[in-house]
């Protein structure tokens, strides 16, 4: 080991974690990475993967039923839900074990076994065998697990959480979903195209309460149109188990008492940080509503000690979190580095698709007094009418002094993939005038971001 040779230890190999021990190796550090369960963390082996991959499965499903719009008639077809479980197990392992790979190729050392972190510079860990480790910068990217409510009958058989979700061998009749956030809607259209009968709660007046109003409501409506039953402004007041042996979820909306019969009840109101076991306490670090409080350089309050990731709070998202990573990865070795979080994108694979970066628009009008708002409707762009999606959307804020964007909202077929042009725009503090100048290919999707930044001034083309 040269001289001036660093060594980092990252806690967690989630994607937090594996990107900053990556990002760490590659600035010439000795970098140990320590996970107590699989490599990949929340995201390949419980989260966004195997949801994703159960999407897929989903949206082919809901398409071949659509066949005949196309002009193919189909014979008979049927839902091997087993095969699509075993399909979705094999891409996590293969990412999981690409994962394993890239340790390797970086000359990652991986300790499999939990971390207690004893001081600033020493970690003990536990697994097969106990062992101290020393280093000079440590990283916590420890994740989070599944957050759940304070009800009577939540920890009974029957009520799951997102991950015994993925877990499920055979699909119930009949499915309530409580919390319409991220999880919750992802999972209901899932399930709902697979031919479960599912009710979605929620307890805020619109579902992604976090999102602009306008992609709520008409996702909400896509969602109904497909028999998802939702209901809002809805207060869970217990779970019990009915004579039938069925769960049963009673709830009141505005006040009405309702009740709704299911084989299992998934409950998605949002994810807590996990930080059980790190010793945070031991060296100083106090949680903040149960997070790691950090800076933007994502150094935590004692020195030498970074976190990153959903550990960190805020946004729970893989992609902010492989940032972090690489911010504090460098920072750790000296290299300045701060997060910029105004251009984080938000994706929900839904059909439609929702993909938003920025501020919605009730946080434009709070934060500017001279918002201007341009949107266009995927029904009249030609590529959505060709591919037979023309649900949703695009919706542009800026303030009108540079034309500044201010938030991006995409709702439609798509969507996560074509936003990160407005990320990169967005992290440019680029003005709609620069999209609108750009010429975007035709026939294409992405036609309708730059008509609903001609829409800021009225002047879109096609409409
Ligand atoms: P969330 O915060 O997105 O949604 C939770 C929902 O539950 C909220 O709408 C909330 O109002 C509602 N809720 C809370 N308590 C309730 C109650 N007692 N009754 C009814 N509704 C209640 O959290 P979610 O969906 O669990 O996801 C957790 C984290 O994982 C999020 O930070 C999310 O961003 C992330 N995630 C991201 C994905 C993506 O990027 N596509 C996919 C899945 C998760």
């Amino acid at each position: 080991m040269s001289e001036k040779e660093q060594r980092i230890i990252v806690v967690g190999g989630g994607p937090g974690g594996y990107v900053a021990a990556i990002e760490a190796s590659h600035c010439g550090a000795k970098v140990t990475l320590i996970e107590k369960d699989a490599l990949g963390g929340t995201c390949v082996n419980r989260g966004c993967i195997p949801t994703k991959a159960l999407v897929q499965t989903a949206n082919m499903l809901h398409e071949i039923g659509r066949a005949g719009e196309y002009g193919i008639v189909v014979n008979g077809y049927a839902l091997d839900f087993i095969k699509a479980s075993e399909r979705k197990s094999k891409i996590v392992k293969q990412l999981r074990d690409g994962v394993a790979y890239l340790m390797k190729k970086n000359k990652i050392t991986v300790l499999h076994g939990t971390a207690s972190i004893l001081d600033s510079g020493r970690v003990l860990v536990s697994g097969n065998e106990r062992q101290e480790i020393s280093a000079d910068k440590i990283i916590i990217a420890s994740g989070s697990q599944p957050g759940s409510i304070p009800v009577e009958g939540v920890e009974d058989k029957g009520v799951m959480n997102s991950d015994d979700a993925l877990e499920m061998k055979i699909l119930p009749k009949k499915m309530v979903v409580i919390g319409g956030g991220v999880i919750g809607l992802e999972f209901a259209q899932i399930f709902k195209r697979m031919s479960v009968d599912v009710s979605v709660i929620e307890m805020m007046p619109q579902i992604l309460p976090t999102e602009d109003h306008d992609i709520a409501r008409h996702l909400e409506r896509a969602l109904k149109k497909e028999g998802i039953d939702i209901y809002v402004n809805a207060k869970v007041a217990c779970i019990t188990t009915a004579p039938s042996g069925e769960k049963q979820v009673l709830f009141t909306v505005n006040g009405i008492e309702k009740a709704l019969e299911c084989e299992k009840a998934l409950v998605a109101v949002g994810r807590v940080p996990y930080t059980e076991g790190l010793g945070l306490e031991q060296i100083g670090i106090a949680l903040e509503k149960g997070r790691i409080p950090v800076n933007e350089r994502m150094e935590t309050t004692v020195k030498n000690v970074y976190a990153i990731g959903d550990a960190a709070g805020g946004l729970m998202l893989a992609h902010k979190a492989m940032a972090e990573g690489r911010c504090a990865a460098k920072n750790a070795l000296g290299i300045e580095s701060a997060m910029n979080y105004k251009a984080v994108p938000r994706c929900i694979w839904t059909s439609p698709e929702v993909a938003a970066v920025g501020l919605t628009e009730l946080q434009a009008r709070e934060q500017h007094d001279d918002v201007k708002v341009g949107s266009f409707p995927f029904t009249a762009n030609g590529k959505a009418k060709i591919i037979g999606e023309t649900q949703g959307f695009v919706k542009i804020i800026s303030e009108s002094r540079y034309g500044e964007i201010l938030g991006v909202h995409i709702l439609g077929p798509h969507a996560t993939e074509m936003i990160a042009e407005s990320v990169l725009g967005m992290q440019m503090e680029a003005s709609f005038h620069c999209l609108n100048e750009t010429i975007h290919p035709h026939p294409t999707l992405s036609e309708a971001l730059v008509e609903a930044g001609l829409g800021l001034e009225g002047k879109s083309i096609h409409i």
